[in-house]
């Protein structure tokens, strides 16, 4: 409502309400002007309270418009978003440059969908849903398959996966943990005519039984072994989480590839350590050492933990749904 016109209105309600003690005041002497003045008092005070409501309303609405605003501009985008409220990696930087560093971050009320995650979100169904078409083409998966990416390696981490086994044709592979990863590698080997051996340790026997099912289902049984290895502790001097039965190692020779997903994270701190320090002397000449869900933190400790076992393999990062790392010796 333009100034004018709220001027107006005010002029007009003062009339009233002057004028309502005075019309009581006729009707009805003294009496009629006391219940005019109260009617004209409750009236001003209903009138002054919802004005005062009204202007709150308005500024908290205007606060968050400009915190939604904020939280859109283009300079939020690259790199990694946050949740709502929070600015992703870059994102930070790049606002403490614009407003010096202190300056407050607009904070957007908890729940809060912005226009950015949605679109994160239809970027990250899109590329998954790209990620599934491309496994489908490589490796022929024509019966069920658990939901990839909870338990299982995730669609874009086994496409890695398959192609670096496909170019490389690795004589022996081994796993740290068995599952969709065994049944898509046995297929791609028989897709692909590649006379390997793959063998998937496995310290939980229901769960290597569910494996060699899962490869029986799809026709593979004879091309990948589940080989059960209990957890237990190593001969590491400076590693105490359990890890699979060493002995389950012993007739390993040549291994070309590695998958690293196993055991899990819960055994305990650097579970996936020792798959390195006590496979170091049976990896092929040409090896790929694939990594799983390096983007938890403990992973990637133990990849860089690595890197002095490892001196002549090159380290490389993905940026795959869970994260993942490749170590390649060509
Ligand atoms: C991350 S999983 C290995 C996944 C495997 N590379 C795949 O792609 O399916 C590591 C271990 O977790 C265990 N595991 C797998 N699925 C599980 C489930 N649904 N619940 C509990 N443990 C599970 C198995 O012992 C498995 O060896």
């Amino acid at each position: 409502m333009s100034a004018a016109r709220l001027r107006l209105a005010a002029l007009v309600v003062a009339l009233l309400l002057v004028a309502a003690p005075v019309v009581f005041g006729l009707v009805d002497g003294r009496t009629g002007v006391l219940v005019g003045l109260a009617l004209s008092g409750a009236v001003a005070a209903t009138g002054v309270c919802g004005y005062v409501v009204l202007r709150r309303v308005e500024e908290r609405l205007r606060g968050l418009e400009r915190g939604i605003a904020r939280a859109q501009r283009p300079d939020r985008q690259p790199g990694r978003p946050g949740r709502p409220g929070q600015p992703g990696k870059q994102g930070k930087q790049g606002n403490q440059g614009r407003r010096g560093r202190g300056a407050a971050r607009p904070q957007l009320p908890k729940g809060l969908v912005t226009q950015a995650h949605l679109k994160k979100e239809r970027d990250q169904v899109a590329k998954r849903v790209q990620d599934i078409t491309n496994l489908f083409d490589m490796v022929p998966i024509r019966a069920g398959i658990p939901p990839l990416g909870l338990w299982t390696a995730s669609a874009d981490l086994l496409v890695a996966l398959v192609d670096r086994f496909v170019e490389t044709r690795p004589a022996t592979v081994v796993e740290g943990g068995s599952g969709v990863s065994t049944v898509v590698l046995a297929l791609a080997a028989r897709e692909h005519g590649i006379a390997t051996r793959i063998v998937a340790l496995e310290h939980d026997p229901d769960w290597a039984d569910s494996t060699r099912r899962l490869l029986a289902r799809h026709g593979v049984a004879e091309y990948a072994e589940v080989r059960v290895a209990p957890l237990g502790p190593t001969s590491l001097p400076d590693h105490h989480t359990p890890w699979y039965d060493e002995s389950a190692l012993a007739d390993l020779s040549e291994v070309g590839l590695v998958l690293v997903d196993g055991p899990p994270e819960g055994t305990g701190p650097r579970a996936r350590y020792p798959m390195v320090p006590l496979l170091r002397d049976r990896l092929a000449r040409t090896c790929t050492i694939v990594v799983d869900d390096t983007s938890r933190p403990g992973d990637a400790d133990v990849v860089d933990r690595w890197r002095p076992l490892l001196p002549d393999f090159e380290f490389e990062t993905l940026r795959l749904d869970k994260g993942a790392a490749v170590l390649t010796r060509t």
